[in-house]
């Protein structure tokens, strides 16, 4: 462990839970427990509990769960060394210096080496080398200034100009490889992965270069090339200019498809674009947004591959608690025909001002998705009119305030050329099916109790449920009562789960050294998964009373399952030998 145990406890002590989650999370008391809304998963109703005497939180929908260190981590997206500094920072605490910790080390090595690299491509644009991207930022119309706050640089034309800077300074083939700065080839040797292209670095909203893109120059493939996933770098958590983004007084968050679109939207004062790198919208770049937005305003391009991107996000942002807007980019004309334009030509061809417009125009995504199914409905005839009074109406159903739903349904009917109450009827029956199969959804769920028992992460299956159970219970009452530690003559061994059979040992070793086995003491010790694997244990209820005769029942389970799984293999064996006899006997 990097920090000091003692450093941890004190840490974990001082950040009372509630008053931690409370910061991102608004909770209203139920019982012991408090409960709001689970920042993880998108939903409508509080799943989301928090308990101030455990000092654990735990989502009953998405099964999230674990201490104060695990929150931050999650939440904040940080890595455990980085949320115990950033708690501590929180409690006034100072951080100890790491003993061996080899994790933090090799992080802020990546990262200075980001830092570095980001500067030698820099210094190439203005170098011969990078003639030629320089070029062809011009091209692209990016200012000096633009260049310069976006930090954009040049990757040389040749197979070793990184590697042999960075080598110059100091960094090892191992890191240049963990950066994902250099491919290796069939011989061993390294080779810079990036060549020839315009080089645009990531930057997280710490300020921290945690990896690249580069454009091609020529028309070569791939038109984009990103850092590949690395210690620092997380495609799906991480958003192409947030880092400026984040400073936005707008209020909302301008989402485009590409970098060069969040560059010349920030070069022409619209300071609240950022982009995805290649991949749809998730719910962890969500949860990010959220940090520093109420609302969205999508911008994808006006092409197929765009407007089905558009779905897709509007489809995860729809239950978040963004307001959903959609910025639609007009097609330019030219000569008559239909072009498709994305922010950046739009900023090049009318101007900022003009976009400024559009933003102002932007709908409300229902609008949006309304005028998509207008859009390829038959309205002339009747199967077409009825065809979009359905589909308009399962839209409609799904709105959440009747006010919104009155408003777009008298929109809908006008639009179908049919009378409001038929659209609204038609809406109810909606409202019907979705809540009857959200109900069906609910009872399924509530049958399969085999594998509502199952921890959330795969890796961690029971292989005997019934036994696991028990095993469970263990742990439980232990953790609840520590005395009974010396009634327990189980053998870690005996654990057919071995995550189970690891926090037993854990619990042994702690309490024989006095140190405390509450749940919020040993989760700092575990791996993020398994922290939230000891929380859904510990959140099931369980009671101290007569605790030395529930401990026996559980210990007695345990036993026999392991009696009655060698009396399987017994059975199974005996049933073999039996067939082999017959089959001999046939033959
Ligand atoms: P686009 O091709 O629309 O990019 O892809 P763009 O920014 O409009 O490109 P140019 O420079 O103006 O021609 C959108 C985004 O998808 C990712 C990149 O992040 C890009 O900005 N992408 C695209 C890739 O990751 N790889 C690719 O090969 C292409
Ligand atoms: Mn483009």
């Amino acid at each position: 462990m990097a920090f000091p145990d003692s450093f941890i406890e004190e840490l974990v002590e001082r950040s009372n839970i509630v008053d931690v989650v409370s910061n991102y999370v608004q909770l209203t008391r139920k019982g012991s427990n408090m409960f709001g809304l689970c920042p993880f998963h998108n939903e409508k109703t509080g799943s989301f509990s928090v308990s101030e005497s455990k000092q654990l939180y735990y989502c009953f929908g998405c099964g999230k769960g674990g201490g104060v260190i695990n929150f931050i981590m999650e939440i904040e997206n940080l890595s455990y060394p980085d949320a115990v500094r950033f708690l501590a920072e929180r409690a006034g605490m100072t951080v100890p210096e790491e003993q061996n910790d080899d994790g933090a080390k090799r992080r802020k090595r990546l990262l200075e080496l980001h830092k570095d690299a980001a500067r030698f491509f820099h210094a190439m644009l203005s170098a011969p080398e990078g003639a030629l991207a320089a070029e062809y930022a011009a091209k692209r119309a990016l200012t000096p200034k633009t260049i310069r706050n976006f930090g954009l640089g040049a990757a040389p034309d040749s197979w070793d100009s990184l590697i042999r800077a960075m080598t110059e300074k100091g960094y090892t083939k191992r890191e240049l490889l963990d950066a994902g700065l250099v491919s290796s080839g069939k011989n061993g040797r390294i080779y810079d992965k990036f060549r020839n292209r315009l080089m645009f670095p990531v930057i997280d909203v710490r300020g921290d270069v945690i990896a690249f893109a580069g454009r091609s120059l020529d028309g070569s493939e791939p038109k984009y090339l990103n850092s590949p996933e690395t210690m620092l770098f997380s495609k799906r958590r991480s958003l192409y200019g947030i880092n400026f983004a984040k400073n936005t007084k707008r209020g909302s968050i301008l989402l485009v498809e590409g970098n060069i679109d969040v560059v010349t939207l920030h070069q022409a004062g619209i300071d609240n674009a950022v982009a995805t790198m290649g991949t749809s919208l998730t719910t962890e770049q969500t949860r990010l947004m959220s940090r520093y937005a109420k609302e969205i305003i999508i911008c994808y391009d006006n092409d197929p591959a765009g407007l089905k991107a558009t779905d897709r996000a509007i489809s995860i942002l729809k239950n978040s608690e963004f307001s959903v807007k959609v910025l639609h980019l007009p097609d330019r004309v030219v000569n008559g025909e239909k072009v498709k334009i994305d922010a950046d030509d739009y900023i090049k061809l009318y101007g900022a001002a003009s976009f400024e417009k559009l933003m102002r125009l932007s709908e409300n995504h229902i609008e949006y998705e309304l005028a998509v199914l207008r859009g390829g409905a038959d309205l002339e005839s009747d199967d077409g009119r009825v065809e979009y009074l359905k589909k308009s109406g399962e839209l409609i159903a799904k709105l959440g305030s009747p006010v919104e739903r009155e408003v777009y349904a008298g929109r809908a009917a006008e639009t179908a050329g049919v009378s409001r109450e038929a659209m609204l009827s038609e809406i109810e029956r909606a409202r019907k099916r979705l809540a009857a199969a959200a109900r069906k959804k609910q009872e399924k769920e509530a049958l399969r109790p085999a594998s509502a028992m199952q921890p959330t992460d795969r890796s961690m299956r029971y292989t005997d449920v019934r036994s696991a159970a028990a095993e469970e219970g263990v742990v439980r009452l232990l953790m609840l009562d520590p005395s009974l530690i010396s009634k327990c003559d189980l053998k870690g061994e005996e654990f057919t789960s071995p995550f189970l059979g690891s926090v037993y040992s854990i619990i042994l070793t702690r309490a024989a050294q006095l140190k405390s086995v509450d749940p919020a003491a040993l989760i700092p010790l575990l791996k993020p998964e398994e922290a939230q694997e000891l929380t859904r244990i510990s959140q099931k209820p369980q009671t101290a009373a007569d605790a030395s005769k529930t401990l026996k029942e559980y210990i007695d389970v345990i036993r026999t399952q392991r009696l009655a799984a060698s009396d399987d293999l017994m059975a199974a064996r005996n049933k073999y030998l039996e067939n082999k006899a017959y089959e001999s006997k046939e033959g």
